[in-house]
């Protein structure tokens, strides 16, 4: 009978399987870092803006409130970027040559709204709303983060299905009151029991129960 193998196959026949499960681990490692990486989830991305607005200046320094610009945060699912004449309700009057502000100025001139681009952005197999969360207590502040401390608007969370449910299992320690929602850097009197405020706003918003909120069918149809 031919031999086939050669005295020593079985070793290099080892060698080779070793180096596929090494490099089969390295993928693994490899592809997990991509996942969590700031490149895939976009975290930090701040894309380029017809007019460099600044969160820091208008809400930080003039204190100017979220729904003054976000109009449809409380009554709709979207919360959506201001229209032109928003801005020129001072800046007819403030900076009213700033090159900068040029794009504003034209897109009320030519009735052409402003291409603003999304910071956030969930695949339309999401279902969300802005209403059915700012009036029940859920804070701006708990999804997108100081953004009265930014020159330029970033995404700050993933927003991906785990950072909904870390919330959705255990909502009470991030309810706040209705004044609070659209503040920026709120927290409780000191020496309050976050735990039972939590329980007692939960009570007050009627917030439904963890199997409600963790329920596949709530946010996918
Ligand atoms: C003077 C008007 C104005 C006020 C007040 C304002 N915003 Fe904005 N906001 C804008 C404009 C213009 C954009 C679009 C450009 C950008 O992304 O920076 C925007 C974008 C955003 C975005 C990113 C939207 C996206 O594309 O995903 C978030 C989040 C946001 N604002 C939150 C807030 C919060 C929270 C407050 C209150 C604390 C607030 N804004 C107050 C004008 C305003
Ligand atoms: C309530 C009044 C008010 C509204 C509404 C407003 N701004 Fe302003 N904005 C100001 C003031 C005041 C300054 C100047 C601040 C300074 O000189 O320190 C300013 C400055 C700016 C600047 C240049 C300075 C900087 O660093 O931000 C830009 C750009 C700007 N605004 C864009 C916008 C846009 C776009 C909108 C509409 C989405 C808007 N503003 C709405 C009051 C307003
Ligand atoms: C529970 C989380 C959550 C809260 C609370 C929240 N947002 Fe959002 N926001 C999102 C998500 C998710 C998106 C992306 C929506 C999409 O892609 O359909 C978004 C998008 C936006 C946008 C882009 C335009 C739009 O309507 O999609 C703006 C502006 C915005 N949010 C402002 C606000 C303001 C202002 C508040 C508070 C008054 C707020 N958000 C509260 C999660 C939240
Ligand atoms: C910080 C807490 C928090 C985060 C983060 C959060 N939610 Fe919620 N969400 C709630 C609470 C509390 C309710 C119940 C509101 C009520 O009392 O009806 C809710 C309700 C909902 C509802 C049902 C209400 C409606 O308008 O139909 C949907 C859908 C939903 N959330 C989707 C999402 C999605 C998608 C995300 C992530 C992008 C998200 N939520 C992130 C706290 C949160
Ligand atoms: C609170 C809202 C919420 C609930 C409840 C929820 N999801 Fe999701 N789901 C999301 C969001 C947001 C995304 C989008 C993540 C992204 O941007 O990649 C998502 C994405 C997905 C995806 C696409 C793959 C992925 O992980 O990105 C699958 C599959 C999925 N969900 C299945 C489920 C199942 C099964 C359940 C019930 C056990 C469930 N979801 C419950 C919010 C939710």
């Amino acid at each position: 009978m031919p031999q086939i193998f050669r005295p020593g196959a079985n070793a290099l026949t080892w060698m080779v399987l070793a180096l596929a499960a090494l490099l089969l681990v390295a993928l693994v490692v490899v592809a997990a870092g991509y996942y969590r990486s700031p490149y895939y989830s976009q975290i930090g991305d701040r894309p380029a803006q017809p007019v460099p607005f600044s969160h820091k200046h208008h809400v930080g320094e003039l204190g100017l409130d979220c729904r003054y610009c976000h109009t449809g945060v409380t009554q709709s699912d979207f919360a959506g970027v201001p229209e032109s004449e928003i801005c020129m309700t001072c800046h007819s009057q403030l900076w009213t040559d700033a090159e900068m502000l040029a794009p504003v100025r034209d897109s009320l001139r030519d009735g052409e709204p402003l291409h603003w681009q999304r910071v956030h952005d969930l695949p339309d197999y999401v279902r969300f709303s802005h209403s059915g969360h700012v009036n029940h207590g859920v804070p701006c502040e708990a999804c997108h983060g100081r953004v009265d401390r930014e020159p330029l608007t970033t995404k700050r969370e993933t927003l991906f299905m785990q950072f909904c449910l870390d919330c959705h299992r255990n909502p009470g320690p991030r309810l706040r009151p209705p004044r609070a929602v659209f503040e920026m850097g709120w927290a409780p009197e000191a020496g309050t029991d976050r735990d039972a405020l939590g329980d007692r706003l939960m009570a007050r918003y009627h917030t439904p129960s963890t199997d409600r909120l963790t329920d596949c069918s709530l946010c996918h149809q």
